[in-house]
């Protein structure tokens, strides 16, 4: 039986969704069996798809010191019908933002911590110029959670 991990981003410029590619790659890698990853932009992304998901990966840029706004909106429309019945699944972010990026991060593991999930990777934050060689860390990102995942060690 495969288990599913679901990565769920906003962008509006396009250096988020390069993140999104990297991780997806990562986590789609040959070497892991039976995990079956599910990608959305969080204004599609619905309550069904967080409790489809056995981990999940969300991914925003900062805007404003805070998630974007699409993001928020996911977590807004999920959260009454997946609080309580997700308690304790692994998950990750990773982070676009301009100079800082903490915000976003905050902001994000506030709700989450609502949720009672459980953040098992350290966040992936690419701020300032955007460096395409550190896509490489969101590719290992979504390669450990699928593994992780496979092997149960979350
Ligand atoms: C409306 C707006 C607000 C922003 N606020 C912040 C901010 O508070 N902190 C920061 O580090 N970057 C900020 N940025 C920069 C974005 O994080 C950066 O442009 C990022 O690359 C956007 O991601 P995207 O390319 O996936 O859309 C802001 C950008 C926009 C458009």
């Amino acid at each position: 039986m495969s288990k599913h991990l679901l990565v769920v981003f906003h962008t509006q410029s396009g250096t988020t969704s390069k993140m999104a590619d990297a991780v997806i790659h990562g986590a789609s890698s040959p070497d892991v069996d039976g995990v079956e990853v599910r990608a959305k932009s969080a204004l599609e992304a619905e309550a069904g798809d967080l409790l489809w998901a056995d981990a999940f990966i969300l991914g925003s840029p900062e805007n404003f010191g805070y998630m974007s706004g699409a993001m928020k909106y996911f977590l807004d429309r999920v959260y009454y019908e997946c609080v309580d019945k997700i308690n304790g699944r692994p998950f990750a972010l990773f982070v676009r933002a301009g100079n800082d990026g903490s915000g976003a991060i905050s902001s994000m593991r506030r709700i989450l911590k609502g949720l009672a999930v459980r953040e098992v990777q350290k966040p992936v934050l690419i701020a300032g110029v955007f460096d395409e060689s550190r896509l490489t860390e969101c590719e290992e990102l979504g390669l450990t959670m699928a593994a992780g995942l496979e092997a149960g060690v979350f």
